[in-house]
């Protein structure tokens, strides 16, 4: 949507790039580019305007970055259920992402990377992924007919792999973490002039992700309390506290923001170690475990110091979960909810039990729980 979409900006120093041409990190310190709408626009249109439209990942093209706006070539993200967890909770909910295509929120981002890199000419796209990002890359890369290559670490469920597969992409797959695999596509990226969609590597995917802030406002007709987010790269808590303050510029809200909850896995938990040490970045998480949500054995994260501002500035916290505890509450989503939802969404459950235990949420609080993806891609 052009009259809307104004520049990209640096999320840890702050310089500005154009947003006409393909551009990846920050040119000056290499930090993730966030991208900028001028939001007081004439034509912009009001909430109820707004309201009136279909649901869906496009209902509001005039913030996403696609010159073709609503007609953005799609196969059907967002609008997912907002179910109530009435057996955890008076106000507790389940967002439940894994109704997105592909089975996971990653669509949500690569509809909007792939799209709006192939307006600005990339035609040959790579990533590194836990799985659930690449089957997502390889669906939009077959819709824009576009080559994607993934890597993906070699102790990944099949399902997630045989997905990638055939949905078109190449599939590599590395032994170690997603760091590992992230090395590879760098250098494959390099020698081959491949356009890199991995995490927050380039500003567009943030964007699909922080529909999911605006769909919590429109579900809910306003701001849960806390919102828990399974966190590995980040994207979407980054999207959807970006989301918040753009509602904040649109008038829609004022300075109140949920508090937003960053929930990872004991065994690899880099966000809650930093947050806890009150540092302004992450330092990679040595030796990471085993653990079977694989989104979020992620040591290292280009969006470290965005996360922890976010956190911060709507006064968050950060938990990690064990993996008896995670694996526990995964069970409770599905009997308890209904949602045979994956490790990712389980992680969000079992840390709001802990964070209910210690008094952190009151219990008339609304509380809204991420469920990433589906349980059936790990089996
Ligand atoms: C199901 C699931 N949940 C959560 C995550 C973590 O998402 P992010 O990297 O955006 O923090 C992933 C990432 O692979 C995932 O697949």
């Amino acid at each position: 949507m052009k009259p809307f979409l104004s520049h990209l900006e640096c999320g840890n120093c702050g310089h500005d790039h154009p947003a006409d041409r393909l551009q990846t990190v920050c040119d000056v310190c290499g930090g993730p580019l966030l991208v900028r709408y001028r939001l007081d626009h004439e034509d912009m249109p009001t909430l109820h305007e707004i309201l009136d439209r279909r649901p869906g990942q496009f209902r509001f093209p005039e913030v996403l970055p696609t010159e073709a706006g609503s007609s953005t070539p799609t196969l059907g993200e967002g609008a997912t259920p907002m179910v109530r967890a009435a057996r955890f909770g008076s106000d507790v909910w389940v967002k439940d992402e894994a109704q997105n295509p592909t089975g996971s929120f990653k669509a949500r981002g690569m509809a909007l990377a792939i799209a709006r890199n192939v307006e600005l000419g990339a035609t040959e796209f790579c990533l590194p992924s836990a799985g659930n990002a690449g089957g997502a890359a390889a669906a939009y890369g077959a819709l824009h007919d576009v080559m994607v290559d993934v890597a993906i670490p070699d102790n990944t469920p099949r399902p997630l792999i045989e997905e990638t597969r055939a949905l078109g992409a190449t599939v590599t797959l590395v032994e170690g973490t997603i760091a590992d695999a992230g090395r590879l596509q760098a250098e494959k990226a390099k020698a081959n002039g491949w356009f890199s969609v991995a995490t927050l590597y380039e500003p567009y995917r943030v964007e699909g992700k922080k529909m999911m802030g605006y769909e919590i406002f429109w579900d809910l007709g306003g701001l849960p309390d806390v919102i828990f987010y399974p966190t590995g790269g980040g994207t979407g808590l980054v999207g959807m506290v970006k989301a918040f303050d753009e509602m904040e510029k649109l008038g829609w809200i004022g300075s109140e923001r949920p508090r937003m909850v960053v929930v990872q896995v004991a065994g690899c938990a880099p966000i809650v170690r930093a947050f806890e040490r009150g540092d302004e970045f992450a330092a990679p998480w040595e030796d990471p475990d085993e653990t079977s949500a694989f989104g979020l054995r992620v040591p290292s994260a280009l969006g470290d110091k965005l996360m922890l501002d976010g956190l911060r500035q709507t006064k968050g916290t950060a938990v990690a979960v064990t993996e008896q505890d995670m694996l526990a509450a995964t069970e409770r989503l599905a009997t308890e909810v209904g949602i045979w939802g994956s490790p990712e969404g389980g992680a969000c459950v079992a840390a709001f039990e802990q964070l209910v235990e210690s008094g952190w949420i009151r219990s008339d609080e609304t509380v809204v729980l991420f469920n990433t993806g589906a349980a059936a891609k790990y089996l």
